[in-house]
């Protein structure tokens, strides 16, 4: 590059350049603009800023806990079992309050199994057999209840029997319950303490926060007239979430009850509350067999000679979780300015738009496009060195 070339660059470096704008004196076109602009900022701040609330910086690593404490009581008289009243140490599962827990609702008793031998259950297939050698003894029976001793019990002169077993006898008895047996559990009622935190943001709450007044806490009940009592009727919590409390008390489920935070702390306080909802989390529709939730656990005793024996209980119950989640927001500045920002970039898609109707859409384009792009040609290298422009 010539001294010329320096020298120009040079002076160009102190120009400064502004854009010439075309204005087309068109009605459709220059409505449609204020339209688009029109909308473009509707939306921005409508939905944007006030339905999104995108100026606030938002917390979502909720920091929870959950303790829950069931109460009630229920009697029953039945044949295995005598009279017998129900408190929550004997129908709460486990008795520490957890947000995972499981009421009892219906029990199969087996009292007095003691070690000792007696025949299989029928219907097992590894502990069917028709004499002594289809029982090995010391093997155990494959899905079944024992170990097989060797001898195969028939009944009178059936040639098929099943094998007998050294196991907890009498075994347990299978029979589908027909009704639940702790009925009266639709009226228990939980109490669910909940405690957050939005560590973002350092603020703590929690759900029975401004309720110090002890008769309220004693005498209130969660309906949708009273959604700041956090004390939840069983019954209802299984009605809300779609299921019939006798029906899901006999063979049992699984219910999720969320609460959910949604706060807006440019707001006070005090308008930061939970919102409760309730499902079943199993799904009832599978089939039969496996529908339902059970479990089995056993209560020892010994006999005056020191013998050990046991009750075994088949509990069929409804566990409750209680699953928290939520999020927090608050004006910050970086979100503000981000989404400013990025709204004034959409505003270019109008005039992007409308340049495009006007070019080529309208039926002047033509005149229109002349007047847009002016079309320049470069005659020779050397008007650039000679640093002006000058008609060849
Ligand atoms: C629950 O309580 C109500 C009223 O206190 C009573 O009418 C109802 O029979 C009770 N339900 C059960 C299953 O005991």
């Amino acid at each position: 590059m010539g001294q010329a070339g320096w020298k120009g660059l040079f002076q160009s470096l102190f120009d400064y350049k502004t854009e010439k704008y075309v204005v087309a004196k068109n009605k459709k076109v220059g409505l449609l603009y204020r339209l688009l602009q029109l909308s473009i900022l509707l939306y921005l701040v409508v939905w944007v800023f006030l339905v999104k609330k995108s100026y606030q910086d938002i917390d979502t690593s909720l920091q929870s806990a959950v303790v829950t404490k069931v109460k009630g009581v229920a009697y029953t008289n039945t044949t295995a079992l005598g009279e017998r009243l129900w408190d929550v140490a004997d129908y709460v599962v486990p008795s520490q309050g957890e947000n995972v827990f499981f009421v009892v609702t219906n029990l199969i008793v087996t009292p007095n199994q003691r070690q000792g031998t007696c025949a299989e259950r029928e219907g097992i297939p590894d502990g069917m057999c028709s004499q002594d050698s289809d029982c090995r003894a010391g093997e155990s029976v494959i899905a079944g209840h024992g170990v097989k001793t060797g001898h195969c019990l028939r009944v009178g002169n059936l040639t098929r029997g099943t094998c007998e077993i050294f196991a907890w006898c009498p075994l347990e008895t299978q029979s589908r319950p027909t009704e639940p047996l702790l009925k009266e559990a639709e009226n228990f009622t939980i109490f669910i303490k909940n405690f957050i935190r939005f560590p973002k943001f350092n603020f703590s709450k929690a759900n029975v926060g401004q309720m110090d007044n002890r008769d309220f806490l004693k005498s209130c009940r969660f309906s949708s007239k009273n959604r700041y009592c956090p004390i939840f009727r069983l019954g209802s919590v299984v009605r809300w979430a779609g299921n019939d409390f006798q029906d899901m008390a006999l063979e049992g489920g699984v219910i999720g009850i969320h609460i959910e935070w949604n706060c807006d702390l440019d707001k006070d306080a005090s308008e930061c509350n939970p919102h409760y909802y309730f499902n079943r989390l199993d799904n009832k529709h599978t089939t039969s067999v496996s529908s339902g939730y059970n479990f089995r656990f056993a209560r020892y005793y010994r006999d005056p000679d020191g013998v050990e024996f046991r009750n075994l209980m088949k509990a069929y119950g409804i566990r409750f979780d209680v699953i928290v989640n939520g999020k927090a927001g608050k004006f910050s500045i970086i979100p503000t300015v981000i989404n400013v920002g990025s709204g004034l970039a959409l505003m270019g898609a109008g005039a992007f738009f409308c340049d495009l109707v006007l070019i080529y859409i309208i039926k002047k384009r033509e005149f229109y496009r002349d007047k847009k792009y002016e079309e320049v040609r470069l005659v020779g290298l050397t008007l650039m060195v000679q640093g002006g422009w000058s008609p060849a």
